[in-house]
């Protein structure tokens, strides 16, 4: 098994499923881990019997390092993805790749210039819903493909994360923070998009701490938290986001893709695993369809693997950088047409590899 040693940065809520990753993932080899709080970094490094790092400058120093996994809050992406790049290593990051698409350009403008690679979260994209989603659309079951509705619709994190302001920042947001998820299945099951405009609105100015310790103490909200997008696809098909943390409760699907012949409902594209429901002309009523893999659990890792294991074959990586930005620079333009009362026309491009079979 060709292995990497990777080393992660930032110990926070989401760093245990990664830490877990190489006991899944045996191409995984955690070299250690670091925070801008060393705390929080020794903590982890303890319970997951792995180095710690005083700094995270320290971590990229590591020239045994080859890849950094960056599990950051997002305002400070951009930066550790620049940094690991500027120290050789590849990064895998988790989303958005940058928080304004000037930076995720710089990033993969440099991966490139070094010949190094970004991989970007979510890789809930190679799970088996969507993948099923995806065999489905390619088998021509539902047809000629006409468009797709997703619905990302919640009362917001504060309710259950411990230190939730971070998700009412500019780069954060339903769209910026849960976006990713729909988008990239949107994505993967549509191809690029080519325009877009949107209507965002901030509902609240103040939220409040629902959990745990600091449960009652607000926090200002400086990004919009109900957003409605519309876009073009290069395919010429169409599809809508509705990505909001201000309601209470929805019945709508996640995600539905329309074609001439059926529709399919994609499962919750922040899990891994199914089920997928389709309706076929010529078949009697909504089908279960089989999953395509067993990647039905909590996952992640599963990108990162994918990405080690495509180094060593010089093959494209499925949870890509190209794939990150194209997302980012959707998101960024979907908020700024609101502010514009414009459309605005999508830059970048992307394309995808088939599914390996297995990491
Ligand atoms: N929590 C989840 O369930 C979840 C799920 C999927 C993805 N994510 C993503 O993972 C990332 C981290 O989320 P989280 O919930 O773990 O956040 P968190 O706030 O719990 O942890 C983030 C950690 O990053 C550290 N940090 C911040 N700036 C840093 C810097 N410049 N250098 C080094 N360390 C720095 C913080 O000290 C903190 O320990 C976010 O991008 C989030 O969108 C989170």
């Amino acid at each position: 098994m060709n292995k990497m040693r990777v080393g992660i940065i930032g110990a926070g809520n989401i760093s245990d499923i990664y830490l877990a990753a190489p006991s899944k993932f045996k191409n995984i080899e955690l070299a250690g881990i670091a925070d801008l709080l060393s705390h929080k970094a020794k903590e982890k490094a303890d319970l997951f019997n792995i180095q710690f790092y005083e700094t995270p400058a320290a971590l990229m120093e590591d020239p045994s390092i080859e890849v950094i996994v960056n599990l950051t809050i997002p305002s400070a992406h951009a930066e550790i993805n620049l940094a690991a790049l500027d120290h050789g290593k590849h990064v895998y990051s988790e989303k958005p790749l940058a928080t304004r698409y000037e930076d995720g350009k710089k990033i993969i403008e440099k991966a490139k210039a070094l010949n190094l690679r970004v991989g970007v979260a979510p890789d809930t994209i190679l799970g088996a819903g969507v993948q099923t989603a995806l065999q489905l659309v390619n088998n021509d079951k539902i047809g000629k493909i006409v468009g797709a509705k997703a619905f990302m619709m919640g009362s917001g994190p504060e309710g259950w994360h411990p230190n939730p302001a971070f998700f009412y920042e500019t780069g954060a947001g339903p769209l910026f923070d849960m976006g990713p998820y729909y988008l990239s299945s949107l994505l993967v099951l549509l191809g690029p998009v080519d325009c877009v405009t949107g209507i965002a609105q901030t509902t609240y100015r103040e939220r409040t701490i629902k959990s745990l310790e600091r449960a009652g103490e607000t926090f200002p909200v400086t990004t919009p938290t109900h957003v409605e997008g519309l876009m073009h696809f290069k395919s010429n098909v169409t599809a809508s986001i509705t990505a909001t943390f201000d309601i209470h409760q929805s019945k709508l699907p996640f995600i539905e893709v329309y074609g001439s012949k059926g529709t399919i409902h994609v499962p919750d594209p922040n899990f891994f695993g199914g089920p997928v429901t389709y309706l076929a002309e010529g078949e009697d009523g909504w089908q279960d369809a089989e999953l395509v893999s067993d990647y039905i659990g909590n996952e992640r890792g599963l990108g990162l693997s994918d990405m080690i294991a495509s180094i060593y074959s010089n093959e494209q990586h499925y949870c890509h950088g190209e794939l990150g930005l194209h997302v980012l620079e959707v998101m960024e333009k979907l908020l700024e047409s609101s502010v514009e009362r414009t459309f605005k026309p999508i830059e970048t491009n992307f394309a995808m590899r088939n599914q390996r079979e297995k990491v």
